[in-house]
């Protein structure tokens, strides 16, 4: 007893709580004391043990201004520890030290000192350990053992790369790697479980000629604090929103791209603002073996298996396909073999040589003569009137090119070819999932405890201490058998996605019955609402609920992930037997819509400022944010305007949630979307569906806001019948053209409400822009991105965001 009494006076010493930026020597963190944790003296980061499953914990660095905490390193990413009696300790000796509930060493810095050390976390989120002396000296510091995040002022180096999560959710090492190779270049790699290749720089062609040098063996790169980016091979960049001092990371997705991330003070949350690889089906080693990548306008990334081959794991797509045929490619079934061209194909890599061949024929009995070492060939043409043949050992990062200038033939049995069965796309689960529970129990063996308490209890007090943590831990883990019940699994969901699941009694009362309407949009009718936290929210009620709950979720979640400052921000949902329902910020200032109507409310400011803010919000769900989403029913009542009348997209990423059973046709979709007078001419003519689709429709949107009329309203004053809906377009272009100068035809255009009070060359470069977005041609419309750089550079600079 008198064993038990000291050892609690120990633990009660050696126990931290106050909010400090430094660790001293002896001292632990615990896992159980949620306070346990080192805060910067700027309070911008925090170091302590971070959940990262249900009972599962990471000893992590994270960002604590950001709405949800973003982790920026992670000291044992692949064996997280048990959330009871695990600490993190300063030893006597210098050496830092994980130790979980089962008292193993998990992680240590294996620093060893004579001189008193401390353990501190700095202003920039770098966790040091150093001497105490007059002058630090640092013995070991995270920013030489970075995660999957660069900090400003943080290098790559030779020893430091940085290794992608699994997933969003799941933080453990994942699949990609930003990393200097032995040649002194930048380099982004695939490494799976069984296959690797470097997709970044272009592997076809030599570093020298993508601008990198191979002969600084420096091997250092860092990114400032204002968004440049500088590397001693020779790669350089800036983000898109140089030189703004501001908070950034350097991240490798697990998506495989690598992305400069913004700090936005105001909404608290993170903004891409530069990007690697800008064609998402790029990056190696999605789709895995015998598939092909694609970029569905709706979905985002989507993975497909090659004709004749079926997915081995729908649910990691990297494990590819297998074939569905008989696999026996040997030398004595070399007649009964075939070949099937896919046009517009590109299999990456896995060429046993190349040959030169004088026709088709000739480089297909090449490959049927190599019976099992051939899996089909890359044709191409070469200069002089002669063909190259590429063998192919392995059918690997298949993706889909228009513009690939090569033919590629797949071997297979004729008797598949025959069968003509339609490659069929499947969809590729890449949502963030509803999060695994991780065990990390230890079970005692039961016929082995009482020795070896009696075993313990003639050590020494150290290992006593262990042992009495791991008795009163059993004891909890007794009592509390069932830690991960549905309840932990949801909020450990809530907290990776940020959002909440409310239950239909609570939205029923918030709304007092569904009792103030607000509006009506895709799909179902919206209210107000105040939640119990006493935010208004506006709650949207969705028709038909034919969806299944783990669908619903996974497809809420991905755009509950969408953040961005001209997004409408979703707060949460709920879903309970037939009721699904949305839950968003309320907008005082209505939509767009509400707003050209209502007289003056909109200034020339205003709408200039409504102009670009779209544009940003449209370019983010198009290109920057992980998943590729078009909205499709671009109009004034989807735009919504804060208090400060900035613009925030509303209704995108429903169509999925929306059109559940309909079929999908061969160009993706079968039914038209959207409203007459917005709609881009590729839905009439059933042409395939792009992100062009949204720039028509914000062309029309933004020629309506300058001269304040409504594309129906024209239709039906010049009696238009069907589906012709060009007439606002026309009515501007024939002004244009009669005008004799370039003045004339602004002040005829100019909604009258704005009483003469405009900036004549906003209005030009506003309608500029706004006739090359509606253009027929979709190809030479310009992309949203290019939209807000062409609407950047008139902005006015004393006007707010
Ligand atoms: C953590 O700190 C807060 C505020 O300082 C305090 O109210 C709370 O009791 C502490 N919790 C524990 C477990 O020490
Ligand atoms: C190598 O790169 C470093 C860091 O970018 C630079 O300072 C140095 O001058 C370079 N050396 C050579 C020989 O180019
Ligand atoms: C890796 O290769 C092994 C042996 O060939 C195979 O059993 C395994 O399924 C492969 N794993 C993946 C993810 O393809
Ligand atoms: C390509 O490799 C195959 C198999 O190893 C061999 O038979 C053939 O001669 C090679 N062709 C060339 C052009 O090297
Ligand atoms: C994360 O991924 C790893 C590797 O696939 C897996 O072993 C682990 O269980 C996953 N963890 C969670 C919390 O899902």
């Amino acid at each position: 007893m008198y064993n038990i009494f000291f050892l609690l006076v120990i633990l009660f010493v050696s126990t931290s709580s106050a909010a400090t930026d430094t660790l001293q020597q002896t001292f632990s963190l615990s896992v159980e004391n949620p306070n346990d944790t080192l805060v910067s003296s700027n309070r911008d980061f925090s170091a302590g043990f971070f959940q990262v499953g249900d009972n599962a914990f990471c000893f992590s660095v994270w960002f604590t201004r950001s709405k949800q905490p973003t982790v920026i390193w992670i000291a044992n990413r692949d064996a997280p520890v048990n959330g009871k009696s695990s600490k993190l300790s300063l030893l006597r000796n210098g050496n830092l030290v994980l130790i979980d509930a089962a008292r193993t060493l998990i992680w240590a810095t294996a620093t060893l000192s004579s001189s008193q050390l401390h353990l501190k976390l700095t202003n920039n989120g770098n966790l040091v350990l150093a001497a105490a002396t007059s002058q630090p000296t640092v013995v070991w510091q995270s920013f030489n053992s970075p995660t999957d995040t660069l900090l400003p002022g943080q290098p790559v180096t030779e020893q430091a790369s940085l290794v992608s999560s699994r997933s969003t959710t799941n933080f453990s090492s994942g699949f990609y790697k930003f990393y200097f190779d032995n040649d002194n270049v930048l380099r982004l790699l695939y490494k799976g479980p069984n296959l690797s290749s470097v997709y970044w720089p272009a592997p076809w062609k030599l570093a020298i000629d993508q601008g990198r040098s191979t002969y600084n063996v420096t091997k250092i790169a860092v990114l400032d604090s204002f968004g440049s980016f500088t590397s001693s091979d020779g790669f350089h960049f800036l983000s898109v929103d140089y030189p703004r001092k501001i908070y950034r990371r350097l991240k490798i997705d697990p998506d495989g791209n690598l992305r400069v991330y913004s700090f936005n003070e105001e909404e608290k949350n993170w903004e891409v603002s530069w990007q690697v690889i800008p064609e998402p089906c790029a990056v190696h080693g999605i789709c895995g073996a015998n598939s092909m990548c694609t970029v569905d306008p709706f979905l985002g990334r989507t993975c497909f298996c090659l004709q004749g081959f079926k997915v081995k794991n729908p649910n990691d797509w990297s494990q590819g396909c297998e074939p569905e045929f008989n696999s026996d490619f040997s030398c004595n079934r070399k007649e009964s073999m075939g070949f099937l061209h896919l046009p517009t194909t590109e299999l990456f890599g896995y060429d046993l040589n190349v040959t030169r061949v004088s026709s088709l024929e000739e480089c297909q009995n090449l490959c049927l003569d190599l019976c099992d070492g051939c899996r089909g060939v890359q044709f191409k043409f070469n200069e002089v009137s002669t063909y190259n043949c590429y063998p192919k050992t392995m059918l690997l990062n298949g993706r889909d090119t228009p513009n690939f200038d090569g033919e590629v033939y797949l071997k297979l049995p004729k008797a598949i070819l025959n069968s003509k069965k339609p490659i069929k796309h499947s969809t590729m689960k890449c949502s963030i999932g509803l999060s695994q529970r991780l065990n990390r129990i230890y079970h005692m063996p039961a016929r082995n405890s009482t020795l070896s308490f009696l075993v313990w209890f003639t050590c020494g007090i150290g290992v006593f201490e262990v042992s009495i943590i791991f008795l009163v831990w059993f004891f909890l883990f007794r009592t509390n058998k069932q830690p991960g019940t549905i309840g932990h699994q949801q909020r450990h969901l809530l907290s990776a996605t940020g959002f909440q699941r409310y239950t239909y009694a609570e939205l029923k009362t918030a709304t007092k019955g569904f009792k103030e309407k607000i509006g009506r949009g895709a799909g179902g009718v919206v209210y107000k609402g105040t939640l119990t936290d006493e935010r208004v929210a506006a709650i949207k009620r969705l028709n038909e609920a034919n969806q299944g709950e783990a669908d619903f979720l996974a497809e809420i979640s991905t755009i509950g992930m969408l953040n961005h400052m001209n997004l409408i921000d979703m707060w949460g949902y709920c879903v309970e037997g037939k009721h699904r329902l949305l839950v968003y910020e309320y907008m005082e200032n209505g939509s767009l819509a509400n707003n050209l109507v209502a007289n003056n409310r909109l200034d020339w400011n205003k709408r200039f400022n409504v102009a670009l803010g779209t544009a940003k919000g449209l370019a983010y769900l198009h290109e920057e944010c992980l998943e590729w989403i078009l909205h499709c029913d671009v109009k004034p009542q989807n735009i919504l305007l804060d208090s400060d009348f900035s613009p925030k997209v509303a209704d995108f990423g429903l169509s999925k949630l929306l059109n559940r059973d309909e079929e999908r046709g061969s160009s993706g979709f079968s039914r038209i979307r959207g409203t007459r007078g917005y709609m881009a001419p590729e839905w009439v003519y059933n042409f395939r569906i792009t992100s062009k689709v949204d720039v028509y429709s914000y062309g029309v949107v933004v020629l309506e806001m300058v001269s304040g009329r409504s594309p129906m309203e024209i239709q039906s004053l010049e009696n238009s019948s069907g589906i012709e809906q060009r007439r606002l377009v026309t009515w501007i272009t024939d002004k244009i053209k009669s005008a004799p100068s370039s003045g004339f035809w602004i002040e005829e255009i100019v909604d009258n409400n704005l009483e003469g009070r405009y900036d004549v060359s906003q209005v030009e470069v506003l309608v500029k822009v706004a006739l090359q977005c509606v253009q027929d041609d979709m190809n030479q419309r310009p992309s949203m991105s290019h939209v807000v750089e062409m609407l950047q550079s008139h902005q006015n600079k004393t006007t707010p965001r």
